[in-house]
Parts: C-alpha cells; structure tokens; sequence
C-alpha cells in the first residue's frame, strides 16, 4: 500500500493503474466499519483507494474538530490489512490552499432535516469535500456506510445533480456484538454511557417488531423508540424520525421503504443510528 499526501502525487500514480479504481472516502480512526468498506472496494475494483482526511469545513464551531481521534500509525496498518492500496492523507493546506473555499455545494431539502437541525453547514462541508475528492480521485465506485443514512442521501442527490460518473455503493452498517453500531466517536463514551447506548439499537429492533406485528402508525412507534432510550439511558434525545428513504421526507404512515434514523446526545458523545424498514404488500420487513 503506498501513502499518498500530495494531489498530484495521487493523480500521477493513478493515471498507471489499468481497471476500476473503488474509492473509500474516511476522516481516519478506522474501525472494522471502515476496514468493510475497504475490502468490498478491493474485491470488486482493481485498485482501493481510500482517503484519510479530517474536513474542517464540516465541524461547526462548537464540534469536536480539534479533538477528533487521529492514529495515522494505527490506521495505515488497518487499511493495510484490509487492502487497500493507495491511502490518501492531505493536509488540510493541501485541499484548502487559499483557506476556506469560496465554492461550496448546497443542497436543498435533504440537509434541513434530522442532522441539518442541530448541524448547520456540516452537509455543506460534506458535499464539498466529497466532490473535491471525486475530482480528484475520479474513481468508478465509492463505498459509503449506511450507518451515515442522511449523508448517503445527500451524496447520491449531489452526484446526481451534477452528473458526477460515480457509481455509489452502500454498505451495511457494522455493530458491536451488543448491537452498538461501530462509530470512530465511540470512543468519547464513558464505560456507563458505552453500556447505555445498547439501547439504541434495541429501540430500533422494537420498531422492526412493531412494524412486524402490523403497527404503521409512524408517531406510535417514535413514542415507543423514545420511551425506551428515555427509560434505559441518561441520554437526551435529538430526534427520532420516520423519513422517506429517497428524500427523506417525514412519512406518517410506515409503507413502502422508510428510514427511521436517531441521534441522541450523551454528555461525552453525540450518537446516530439508523434501519430501514422495507414493508411490503404481504407485510414482510428486513432490515
Ligand atoms: O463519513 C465521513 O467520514 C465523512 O463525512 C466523509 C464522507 C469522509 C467526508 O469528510
């Protein structure tokens, strides 16, 4: 695997590589949610690439940038062992030489909700980023995690609006044993808030089985979802949503395939979970 940290370092080893280039885009910290993308984009691709870099511009103020976890010894060995074959670590003078940049990428409608709230700017910054790295990386496929539903939905919306020639490839989202879905933040978690935070994968599972035993009703199932992150953590709740998977629309009914996705805010660590819940005419469900 060889480290990469200029652009036109990356542009000329890429320009030799014959077949499809798959493209992991990542701030670091990898765990094996990571490491699972990594080696999808190396088997179906004759060269993974994967990128190592911490975007400012997607932290607000008051976000955890300066204190986001960075073990680039750690993280080479990872994507190492997991197959990849070009890392690519800007700094961030190498992405942003004059600063911020005056071209950002907006998008309408899908940055307002779940996230968008309480994140003002941090799908901007993430559309921007990921198209300054298609740019540069010009890959055929990118491997993007469910885990970060709202940000597949806004990276689809961006590559189809501006006819990016990407193909986008989601992948399920990995969990601890307990059912914590991997997260490079859950490292801030206290070993109380760690064992708390089982519970939102637990809500989730409760809204399959409500879903399963014939509930369509979206607000009875959010009521269920809340209570039990209320009564099983210390927790505060952001949101609890039943949104459309395409547009992310609320729905009120459960019908067709709908995202119910969270985020809650322990005091160490802010959390986000998500499943999707396809239901179909003879009410069958999967995940
Ligand atoms: O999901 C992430 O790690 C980041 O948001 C991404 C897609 C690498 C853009 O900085």
């Amino acid at each position: 695997m060889k480290v990469i940290r200029t652009v036109r370092a990356l542009r000329k080893h890429l320009s030799s590589v014959k077949g499809f280039v798959g493209f992991v885009p990542t701030m670091g910290c990898f765990h094996e949610g990571h490491c699972s993308l990594m080696r999808r984009a190396k088997k179906e691709n004759a060269c993974c690439v994967v990128s190592l870099f911490v975007n400012p511009i997607q932290f607000g103020p008051s976000e955890d940038l300066a204190r986001y976890p960075r073990d680039l010894a750690n993280d080479t060995r990872r994507a190492r062992t997991a197959g990849a074959d070009i890392l690519f670590v800007p700094d961030v003078a190498e992405i942003y030489p004059s600063g911020e940049p005056l071209t950002f990428i907006d998008l309408k409608g899908v940055t307002d909700g779940l996230c968008g709230v309480s994140r003002p700017g941090h799908f901007r910054g993430v559309a921007t980023i990921v198209a300054k790295l298609l740019n540069i990386v010009q890959p055929h496929s990118m491997y993007l995690g469910q885990k970060d539903a709202q940000q597949v939905v806004v990276i689809r919306k961006m590559v189809d609006d501006l006819n990016f020639p990407v193909k986008i490839i989601v992948c399920p989202t990995v969990r601890e044993p307990d059912g914590l879905a991997m997260s490079s933040r859950n490292m801030y978690l206290s070993p109380s808030e760690r064992a708390q935070a089982t519970a939102l994968s637990k809500a989730l599972k409760l809204a399959h089985s409500m879903v399963s035993a014939g509930e369509s009703d979206a607000t009875k199932i959010i009521i269920k979802i809340k209570k039990l992150i209320l009564d099983e953590t210390s927790a505060s709740i952001e949101y609890v949503s039943c949104v459309s998977t395409s547009d992310l629309r609320a729905v009120r009914r459960i019908s067709g395939d709908v995202l119910i996705a969270l985020a809650v805010r322990f005091p160490s660590a802010r959390l986000i979970d998500n499943t999707v819940i396809k239901f179909s005419d003879d009410k069958k469900i999967s995940r």
